[in-house]
């Protein structure tokens, strides 16, 4: 009998890949200390950027970075996850895998309707995957070209991935960063649009195809935040007051808010070709330390919906896990709003949170002159809630999420300085980096009195929504113990107009 090795290979691989799935599915998982319950995270392994999340037929695809085989970075692969409702996720095999061209870093996918790419066949729209190959033989040799863009077409709902025979189909002109391709229909030209982080600026290109790739533009050497290298772009239309503004993201590392790597984003207009600022200021989508690479989900229609991986390179290969490493962000709805500063980004998470909602505990017109215990009011999840906190004169604040050991985070609003915080100095496990421990700080940005703040608590996350959105704050933590305890603090007595704390169910059990 002749055995078909390439089938037998095909069927071992997928074998493991699926016993991969079927742990998943096993509520054994996702016990373990600092374990996200409401945020996704892979059952094993290195985790970094979200990558490829697009919308198609129903369901939410999200790749990842993924390194299968060990819990710091490596050799990178796609990882795969879908989601009916973006709160639940059941984690697939893995989507691509690294070859001859090199690792599979980051990048984006898109449904191509109207198969321009030709990959779609009896007409099955593909699914296109566009990523960087970085070639990490061509790093070592010292060459500037090891990072160049290739595609990848499913027909099967993203399970399986046909890399494209032509590949890479954008080679590197001499940039040693060049990478983390977004990719966009423009409608109004009938072409595809590429947002490509170029080291120190974006380098905007257009194919009719997904093939054949030419520059268009390059934006921001002279715009926004350089402290470091920029990474992980992405440009998209947003409408407010029935004006078209385009918003383009883009990632940066190091050289963020609070230190480490972080989001900034410019509002201005596209016309296809050129992206033109509104203003060349510095303007983040999150202040914490721990939101990075986030981009949003293609194939949404008129909404936005962003997701980063929620950590920071300066320590994400050492923060204390031990079968995983790092997790995704609460997926977040994102809306423009004039501000003080001009036209700027809110982000709230998304509707669909309520989907895991267990009880709430609400009050109104409560008056706090020193503390407020709200231990009792977390629910029997104690540390997996949302807390959504109204203030119609704004004062200073502070939540402090504690446990037993003496372990806190402190959470607030100082009116001196007019600043949110999120303080980690003592929130347990801090010594694997020196520079975790910390206390972070955000502006307030909304001219108005009231303020309002929402905070979503995982049992080693914190993420703060202020003012509408308009400040937004994430910051991971490893308390050897869940806080369990919850206190309002003041040093001058503070009118809450409402208060409601609503525990969250694990999206896992
Ligand atoms: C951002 C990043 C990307 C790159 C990927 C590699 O976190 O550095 O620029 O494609 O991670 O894993």
């Amino acid at each position: 009998m002749k055995i078909n090795f390439k089938l037998f290979i095909a069927l071992a691989i997928n074998g493991l890949s699926f016993a991969g799935y079927a742990q998943n599915a096993n509520v054994t998982h996702y016990n373990e200390p600092h374990r996200p319950q409401l945020h996704f995270s892979p059952v094993q392994h290195w985790v970094n950027d979200p990558n490829g999340m697009v919308y198609f037929n129903h369901t939410y695809h999200l790749f990842f970075q993924y390194y299968p085989e060990d819990i710091v970075w490596g050799p990178m692969h796609w990882g795969h996850a879908v989601s009916k409702d973006l709160i639940h996720w059941k984690e697939l095999p893995i989507a691509l895998y690294p070859d001859s061209l090199g690792y599979i870093f980051s990048g984006s996918a898109v449904v191509d309707s109207n198969n321009t790419s030709g990959f779609g066949k009896n007409g099955k729209v593909p699914l296109v995957a566009i990523f960087t190959h970085h070639d990490p033989k061509g790093e070592k040799a010292g060459t500037d070209v090891f990072q160049n863009q290739s595609i990848a077409y499913s027909l099967d709902e993203g399970n399986t991935w046909t890399k494209y025979a032509g590949n890479p189909v954008l080679k590197n002109p001499g940039i040693r960063d060049f990478r983390d391709p977004k990719v966009m229909w423009y409608a109004k030209e009938k072409k595809w649009v590429m947002t490509l982080a170029t080291k120190d600026h974006i380098t905007f290109y257009s194919a009719p195809d997904l093939k054949n790739w030419i520059k268009e533009s390059e934006f921001g050497l002279r715009a926004g935040a350089h402290g470091g290298v920029w990474e992980c772009p992405d440009l998209f239309p947003l409408k407010l007051n029935g004006k078209t503004y385009w918003v383009l993201v883009v990632n940066l590392n190091p050289g963020g808010p609070n230190g480490g790597s972080a989001t900034q984003y410019f509002v201005g207009s596209f016309d296809g070709n050129k992206f033109s600022p509104a203003d060349t200021q510095t303007r983040w989508l999150d202040y914490g330390p721990d939101e990075y690479a986030g981009i949003t989900w293609s194939n949404t229609g008129s909404r936005k919906i962003f997701l980063g991986w929620m950590s920071n390179w300066t320590y994400a290969n050492q923060v204390p896990t031990e079968k995983w490493r790092n997790a995704m962000t609460t997926p977040r709805d994102l809306r423009l709003i004039q501000s003080k500063q001009g036209i700027v980004i809110a982000s709230a998470p998304v509707p669909e949170l309520a989907n895991i909602y267990a009880n709430t505990v609400a009050s109104k017109n409560v008056v706090v002159n020193q503390t407020l215990d709200l231990s009792a009011k977390t629910g029997k999840l104690k540390s997996q809630y949302v807390l959504k906190l109204s203030l119609a004169q704004l004062k200073s604040y502070t939540l402090k999420l504690s446990n037993s050991k003496g372990e806190e985070v402190l959470v607030g609003y100082d009116d001196v300085k007019d600043q949110y915080f999120i303080d980690r100095t003592k929130s347990g496990e801090v010594d694997f980096q020196k520079d975790f421990a910390g206390r972070f700080t955000a502006p307030r940005l909304t001219v108005s009195k009231s303020s309002d703040l929402t905070l979503v608590v995982d049992n080693a996350s914190i993420e703060l929504f202020a003012d509408g959105g308009l400040t937004s704050m994430t910051a991971v933590c490893f308390p050897n113990q869940d806080y369990t305890k919850l206190a309002l603090q003041v040093d001058k007595k503070l009118k809450i107009k409402s208060l409601a704390i609503t525990g969250l169910k694990s999206i896992w059990h």
